[in-house]
């Protein structure tokens, strides 16, 4: 079954689930999720220069026999290559890295005081240049994408944020969604550290799914992108098997009990 699509500000079109990427580096570990994500369905994969894995990625993508136009890219900039030139360079470096002419989306990874201005602008014209389809950013608060405003001439497609059951950030969702900016659920299954809910167990069993399913299913109810990540083949199969059954208004009541605002990766909420 393909996998359902999310409409972008600009009018293109993102799949609404993908693969994470980060930590998975060794190489044969690298191609076989990879391609196990491929034979199951995945289309769309969320790397960063910093996972260090583009490379790998480009060489499994180009031995597979998917067309370029039927994959989504995503890759990052990472925080020590936001001076204005240092972005196009590096994404230069990126897309070699990558075998590609364009990135589907690219990203700024974190919203680094002083620097993401001028970094921001540098991916406005890498998108004017047909380089990256779609540009967006990850990790940015309320407070970073009102300051966008004073300067951003295009709105960012995507925010890429940790977003589960356990950090719901209902505010933010809402500015998005009111900006039209895209949500982009990371670290979805909360990283694997809180795996023993009662609460989603039970969903679990009531709709004879797994638990991460549960949480991934979530965000798809909520409107996010999801990019769960997995390198053990069958959890890697069962995490894109999440679109044969919906939750229904009891578990999402249940569920948005369950916000402990639980941060399981970098925190932005302080960074001016
Ligand atoms: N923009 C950012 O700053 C940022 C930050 C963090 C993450 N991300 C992106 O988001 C992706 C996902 O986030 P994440 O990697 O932090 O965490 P995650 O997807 O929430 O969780 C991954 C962990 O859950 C385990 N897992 C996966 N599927 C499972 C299943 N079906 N049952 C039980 N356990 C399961 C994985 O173990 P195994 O791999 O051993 O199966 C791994 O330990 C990343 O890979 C990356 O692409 C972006």
């Amino acid at each position: 079954m393909p996998i359902p699509t999310i409409k972008f500000n600009n009018g293109n079109y993102i799949p609404e689930l993908g693969l994470g990427l980060w930590k998975i580096k060794n190489e044969e570990e690298f191609k076989n999720t990879v391609n196990t994500a491929l034979n199951s369905g995945y289309r769309h994969f969320d790397t960063a220069q910093v996972y260090d894995n583009e490379k790998l990625l480009g060489e499994v993508l180009k031995k597979s026999d998917i067309k370029r136009e039927d994959l989504f890219i995503t890759t990052k900039i990472w925080l020590k290559n936001f001076g204005f030139n240092h972005v196009a360079k590096s994404f230069d470096k990126s897309l070699e890295n990558l075998q590609t002419d364009y990135a589907d989306l690219l990203l700024l990874h974190f919203p680094v005081t002083g620097l993401r201005r001028k970094a921001w602008q540098a991916l406005e014209n890498i998108q004017a240049e047909g380089k990256a389809l779609n540009i967006g950013v990850s990790n940015y608060m309320i407070h970073h994408l009102e300051d966008m405003k004073k300067y951003a001439k295009i709105t960012p497609q995507i925010n890429q944020v940790e977003m589960h059951v356990f950090l719901q950030q209902p505010d933010l969702v809402r500015y998005c969604q009111d900006n039209g900016i895209v949500v982009e659920a990371y670290s979805p299954i909360a990283h694997g550290k809180e795996m023993d809910d009662p609460v989603i167990k039970k969903i679990a069993i009531k709709h004879n799914k797994t638990y991460a399913q549960i949480m991934i299913r979530w965000c798809i109810e909520k409107g996010f992108v999801v990019i769960p990540k997995s390198s053990t083949p069958s959890r890697v199969i069962q995490n894109i098997d999440v679109f044969d059954f919906e939750l229904d208004k009891d578990d999402l009541v249940e569920i948005k009990k369950l916000d402990k605002n639980l941060r399981t990766c970098w925190s932005p909420v302080h960074i001016p």
